[in-house]
């Protein structure tokens, strides 16, 4: 999303390895997108959040899963002047792209202007733990400081110098849920066979960063390729996720596989100089198509 002067904003992120086992403390490889939301504050009466893109218009003290992230903000933010929220997004909810952290992350410098950037990350983590029950921290800690990275929830982000990494996202149209799906695998963690894709998806992506490193592409593909076989034995890829990732590799991607956890939401290719092909063919399937960037700049 184009920064509009000084608007307070989160940006969205992409899981380029990693998803699932992050939560269980190994490395993920993932970076932030030029697609976000921004956040603008003016006095009123009660407290309002309204995000026209998201069809949302509440108060804090509604049902609502979003009116209780919002609630848990403004009582950790400390702030006690009644305000009118307007969240500006390009970002698809519930799809995989980090679009809860980035309004967590919008809503949290908003609400305290001065915090740095770790402030920012431990105010909107209050919020996504709204959303998601035992986040790892990847979503905010890539939309409150931007670029791309290793995440581990050990030693936090470490952002590795390289050039952004163009990549096509594909969207599946299906809204899930990354708690229930997050959910989901743990309650198959007693078996040995999740076990050892969880160990798997790690160890991908400890390849996953050195071949980012060394700006080995071909590698890097193969690596996402094996992720996303490894995601369907996991049982988190869908019919949607699998026929956009052949259909990326048949018009030339290095590598697809789904992003984020699962379930619908989004996939991702890889494929350098082959970007324009691979969007035409996701968009003749009849799927949304954004060709974007890893590692935009906060
Ligand atoms: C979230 O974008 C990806 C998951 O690994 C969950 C998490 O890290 O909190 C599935």
């Amino acid at each position: 999303m184009a920064s509009s002067a000084s608007a307070p904003r989160g940006l969205g992120k992409a899981i380029l390895l990693g998803e699932h086992s992050v939560v269980y403390g190994h490395e993920a490889i993932a970076g932030a997108i030029e697609m976000g939301v921004e956040c603008r504050a003016e006095p009123a009466e009660g407290n309002r959040l309204v995000i026209p893109a998201w069809d949302i218009d509440l108060r804090e003290d509604e049902d609502h899963k979003v009116a209780k992230a919002f609630a848990a903000l403004l009582s950790a933010s400390g702030c006690n002047e009644p305000q009118i929220f307007h969240c500006e997004t390009d970002l698809p909810a519930a799809a995989g792209l980090g679009s809860s952290a980035a309004l967590c992350v919008a809503l949290a410098r908003c609400l305290a202007p001065t915090l740095d950037t770790d402030g920012v990350q431990e105010l909107a983590s209050v919020g996504e733990m709204q959303f998601h029950d035992t986040p790892s921290g990847i979503d905010v800690a890539l939309s409150a400081t931007g670029g791309i990275g290793s995440y581990s929830k050990a030693d936090g982000l470490k952002l590795v110098d390289c050039p952004p990494l163009p990549i096509v996202i594909g969207l599946s149209g299906v809204e899930r849920s990354t708690a229930a799906m997050v959910a989901g695998v743990a309650s198959r963690m007693s078996e040995s066979s999740t076990k050892a894709c969880i160990s798997t998806l790690g160890n991908l992506a400890i390849l996953g960063h050195a071949a980012l490193c060394e700006g080995d592409m071909a590698s890097l593909g193969e690596l996402m390729n094996e992720s996303h076989r490894c995601l369907g034995k996991l049982g988190v890829s869908t019919r949607e996720l699998d026929a956009m990732v052949r259909a990326s590799h048949l018009a030339g991607a290095l590598g697809a596989k789904l992003t984020g956890a699962g379930g619908g939401g989004a996939m991702i290719a890889l494929a350098p100089g082959n970007e324009e092909k691979v969007a035409a063919r996701l968009s003749q399937l009849g799927y949304t198509s954004i060709i974007t960037t890893l590692g935009a700049q906060q």
